[in-house]
């Protein structure tokens, strides 16, 4: 069969998306699928890690994403139980879809349990963002980032340091390809798109006294299990916001755990009051639009150290660690870790001086998703004509 023939009828590439983090990497994937001559047919498949209308449903809205042809509906549990459960349902998915492959993107535990699936049944699994390393075990995330690339067959890579980790993991540089960043890729379609922060506070959600925002503001994400888990880091950092919204007011987008666990420890003291505003997870043009207009952003998210990069907005990663080093080295990020003194400090640089100004590193130019589409369409064709010899 000739190379676009077996493409059209081989099975489909099957996309896996889990958690909020995915969704946007996953939409200009499937995007240049399509796009691809000849189309290379294609499945989405939610596992339902996240789920909530919030964390989910309002981002494929948002992205443009179709209604994903499978949902597996894990939801939440220990990271044994949700890993578990998502290889369990995963496994009757490739047996009766036959993929060509699986497509996994980032370090969330569906990306994991996805790819041992996959693996041990010989099919092929290509991870996008490969070789982003923190060098802390102590994050779920980095455990989930060194098993996948360990057994992915193709690896895509946002930044070149990747290609040094994969190396030093003994993983052969011919799986691995610099292919830039298809974060970006959403980021770059979307960015005209983004709704204008007041009228995200307006639309509501917002929990009263709304602060004025006319003379600028800052945006606060925060979800770690390290800064949000335990009330001895929480409370501190909250105290620190507290502090950095008495020179600017903040809009914070509390994610699910973070909301519970404010709760949980007694904490909404920090958080209320006319200079700090909480708002529910927000949509991906919402948070587009709020970044976008925002003097500085404070975070503990991976994305957001690249989306504040690409969109030339200072970031202050509330973090010891990155696995996004290039955020730094070239970007608008700043690590700076939970001290108080520390956070108000580069607040107040940034509100003099303005902050980091950065460029856009290498390949974050939009066409990642273009990249990797072409050269997976190869390695298939190829590997199809090797076995065929
Ligand atoms: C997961 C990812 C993390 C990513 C983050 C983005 C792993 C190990 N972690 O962390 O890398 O940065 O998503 O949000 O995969 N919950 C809801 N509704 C939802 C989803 C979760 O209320 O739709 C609550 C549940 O109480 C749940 C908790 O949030 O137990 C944590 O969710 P989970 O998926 O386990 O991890 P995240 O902290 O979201």
């Amino acid at each position: 069969m000739k190379r676009d023939q077996w493409l059209c009828a081989t099975g489909p590439v099957l996309c896996v998306v889990g958690a909020r983090p995915n969704f946007m990497k996953m939409a200009p994937i499937l995007r240049a699928l399509a796009a691809h001559e000849p189309a290379l047919p294609a499945l989405l498949v939610h596992t339902g890690q996240h789920y909530d209308i919030d964390m989910s449903d309002r981002l494929f809205a948002g992205l443009g994403l179709p209604r994903p042809d499978i949902n597996l509906e894990v939801g939440s549990g220990s990271h044994a139980v949700q890993t578990a459960e998502v290889m369990r349902r995963f496994e009757p998915v490739l047996d009766a879809n036959r993929p060509s492959c699986v497509v996994v993107v980032g370090d969330v535990n569906s990306t994991l349990a996805c790819t041992l699936v996959a693996a041990k049944k010989g099919v092929p699994v290509a991870h996008v963002e490969a070789g982003l390393r923190s060098f802390d075990r102590s994050m779920p995330e980095e455990i989930n980032r060194v098993l996948t690339d360990q057994i992915a067959d193709l690896l895509y890579t946002t930044e070149r340091v990747a290609h040094e980790n994969l190396t030093r993991e003994g993983i052969d540089a011919s799986r691995a390809q610099f292919v830039g960043n298809v974060m970006i890729d959403s980021l770059l379609a979307n960015r005209a798109l983004g709704i204008p922060p007041e009228e995200t506070l307006r639309r509501g959600g917002i929990e009263p006294p709304e602060p004025d925002i006319g003379q600028g503001y800052g945006v606060v994400t925060l979800h770690r299990p390290s800064n949000v888990d335990q009330e001895e880091t929480l409370g501190p950092l909250l105290a620190a916001l507290r502090d950095v919204s008495e020179r600017l007011p903040l809009l914070f987008a509390l994610h699910p755990r973070t909301r519970a666990n404010i709760e949980r420890f007694g904490l909404r003291e920090f958080v209320t009051g006319k200079t700090i505003a909480l708002l529910p997870p927000q949509g991906y043009l919402e948070m587009l639009g709020l970044m976008s207009g925002a003097r500085l952003v404070l975070t503990d998210s991976g994305g957001i150290q690249e989306e504040t990069t690409a969109l030339g907005v200072p970031c202050l990663t509330l973090r010891e660690n990155t696995e996004r080093p290039i955020t730094v080295q070239e970007g608008t990020n700043t690590l700076v870790g939970r001290d108080r003194g520390a956070i108000l400090r580069l607040v107040d640089e940034i509100l003099s001086g303005g902050g980091k100004r950065g460029r856009v590193p290498e390949l974050w130019d939009g066409r990642a998703a273009e990249r990797i589409v072409a050269h997976l369409a190869d390695w298939l064709a190829l590997r199809h004509a090797r076995a065929e010899a």
